[in-house]
């Protein structure tokens, strides 16, 4: 990867020919976009992870387009080279129209790719998106806008051949779409395994094993700013809760 060039969808999908291993985080804001940006993160999503991790719902159910619109404005002042992308929240793409009409805001607003979950269901919007020349990633196994659905709990995908059948349909199906690269969220490791060896563009996991072709976190949890929660996959690589805290109390100390 040349080191100052800006980095787009082919630079993506051409690291997985490479075998480099693709970085991934969230950022919602400018200064982490930046600093993100700064550590040679390749890939940044403004993710409706937002909801739970700044915006303090329980769940990213509640995240609208407008809060997902205000916050990718911002990482965007940040004009990183990494490629920078957004969600598209939940129920903002329901139909096609809706699905078209809501990655435009977004890529109006200077997002470079837009990413929804699900998988064959959601084929016509994203055949749609791409048609209005946006670029569209992936995100299949747990869907954490379904969570409601799934009675509150967040379920490991792939346990048995039906589930691992119906995600590599799904799979195919963003693939086949023209999806340059997806996450998979939740899915056991030798599935993980099985459908990153399967496909052409690059599977990016979340708690799906070490061997995808990238790993996206919430950027939270790996500095420890959300200590009030931390999934298990994640090793924390910062305390930055407790050393905020420690600060401010030292400084108040101080008065
Ligand atoms: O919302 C989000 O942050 C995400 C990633 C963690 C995959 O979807």
């Amino acid at each position: 990867m040349n080191s100052n060039s800006k980095i787009t969808v082919e630079t993506i999908r051409s690291m997985k020919g490479r075998g480099e291993k693709i970085a991934a985080l969230t950022a919602y804001d400018f200064p982490m976009t930046r600093l993100l940006d700064q550590a040679g993160v390749p890939l940044l999503l403004v993710g409706d992870s937002l909801g739970m991790v700044v915006l303090g719902h329980p769940d990213t159910t509640q995240v609208t387009m407008g809060d997902i619109e205000h916050h990718l404005r911002a990482a965007v002042r940040a004009r990183p080279r990494a490629l920078l992308g957004a969600d598209l929240p939940y129920r903002s793409y329901d139909t096609v129209e809706q699905a078209v009409t809501n990655s435009r805001r977004l890529f109006d607003a200077g997002a470079e790719f837009v990413k929804a979950e699900g998988g064959c269901e959601i084929v016509p919007q994203i055949r749609a998106i791409l048609a209005a020349g946006i670029p569209f990633l992936g995100h299949i196994g747990m869907l954490p806008q379904h969570v409601l659905e799934e009675g509150g709990k967040y379920h490991i995908k792939g346990r048995d051949d039906a589930g691992r059948d119906r995600l590599m349909a799904d799979a195919r199906a963003l693939a086949d779409a023209g999806a340059f690269g997806m996450v998979l969220e939740l899915v056991t490791p030798p599935v993980s395994r099985m459908l990153t060896a399967a496909l052409k563009i690059p599977t990016i996991g979340i708690g799906s094993g070490s061997d995808c072709d990238g790993q996206i976190l919430v950027t939270h949890d790996l500095l420890g700013l959300f200590p009030w929660f931390t999934p298990r996959f994640v090793k924390p690589r910062l305390d930055a809760a407790g050393q905020m805290q420690a600060a401010v109390e030292a400084w108040r100390r101080e008065l």
